[in-house]
């Protein structure tokens, strides 16, 4: 047996430069879809998937994550004494989801490396989470991974089809089919932002991994690439040559909100399906035409 997935890893110690000025002084996690944090939406995803402990990957300029995981002492005594009820419940649910720790990454040196500092903290299958992708699922996309790993018994990467000219901007699967579990493959080979030419497939790496401890020792072993960065995706495939690899279609509805558009995007959609806004935004949305 595998053992079960109690953890989720958060790397939010990117520096966000596609989210420039708005990341300068704001890490891109913190940057609001409606009225939440895009991170909450990944924080309750891996609650609602069965998760119990969050471990966030922090670093400079990121003290605004810890502060909306911790209890607001201040806040919560003010909108006690003014009745506010039900902000007061809202804001409370957030402390109360779960255990967060964090860990530092003294220099973004890539998302290998990211994932390579909790590698004291983790020790059974874990699951990653990049949490500028959100994805709206039911089952939520980080079940139908558990859900996965459980019958395949090794580490699961979320996959999505993009079009062609998309994969450079994504780490690329090769992969053979899994009789009788049809949205799930067999990886046989991963390749970091291949040229469009050179991609094995289209089936692009999203933001959502189900790892075992031994990504700690093929990322070790992998080398920095000339941007200095160390690849999850590399050590990936460094790990494929000692295990098999599974990749996944999730079933949901996946929003990048690293980029501008895909964050505008991701507003629309979410504000959409709030039963408090959604009528009055959609008539604002058709007046514009
Ligand atoms: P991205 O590729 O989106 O990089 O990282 P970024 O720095 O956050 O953003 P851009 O591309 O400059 O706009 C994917 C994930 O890995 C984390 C990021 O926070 C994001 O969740 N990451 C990346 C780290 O935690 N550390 C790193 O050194 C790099």
């Amino acid at each position: 047996m595998v053992g079960v997935v109690r953890t989720a890893v958060f790397p939010a110690a990117g520096l966000g430069t596609r989210f420039l000025p708005a990341t300068k002084a704001q890490p891109k996690e913190m940057l609001v879809l409606v009225d939440k944090p895009v991170i909450q939406y990944g924080v309750e995803e891996a609650v609602a998937s069965g998760v119990d402990n969050i471990l966030i990957v922090t670093g400079r300029g990121k003290n605004a994550i810890e502060d909306h995981f911790d209890v607001a002492f201040e806040l919560e005594s003010f909108l006690e004494q003014r009745g506010k009820t039900a902000q007061l419940e809202e804001i409370r649910k957030i402390t109360e989801l779960i255990h967060v720790a964090y860990v530092r990454q003294g220099e973004p040196r890539g998302l290998g490396h990211a994932v390579l500092v909790t590698k004291e903290y983790c020790h059974d299958p874990f699951a990653v989470i990049l949490g500028d992708d959100v994805i709206d699922a039911e089952p939520p996309a980080l079940k139908q991974m558990i859900d996965v790993f459980q019958r395949v018994q090794g580490p699961v990467l979320a996959v999505e089809r993009v079009p062609a000219q998309d994969v450079s901007s994504y780490g690329v699967v090769a992969v053979e089919p899994v009789p009788e579990m049809p949205r799930v493959h067999r990886i046989v080979d991963l390749v970091e932002k291949p040229a469009q030419r050179d991609a094995p497939s289209n089936l692009a790496i999203i933001g959502r991994y189900i790892l075992t401890p031994d990504i700690f020792a093929a990322l070790e072993a992998t080398t920095s690439d000339r941007t200095g960065e160390i690849q999850l995706t590399n050590g990936l495939r460094r790990l494929l040559e000692t295990r098999p690899l599974y990749a996944c279609e999730i079933d949901g509805v996946r929003h990048d909100t690293g980029n501008k558009l895909g964050f505008l995007k991701a507003v629309v959609y979410f504000a959409l399906k709030r039963p408090d806004l959604a009528k009055p935004f959609r008539e604002y949305l058709d007046q514009l035409g």
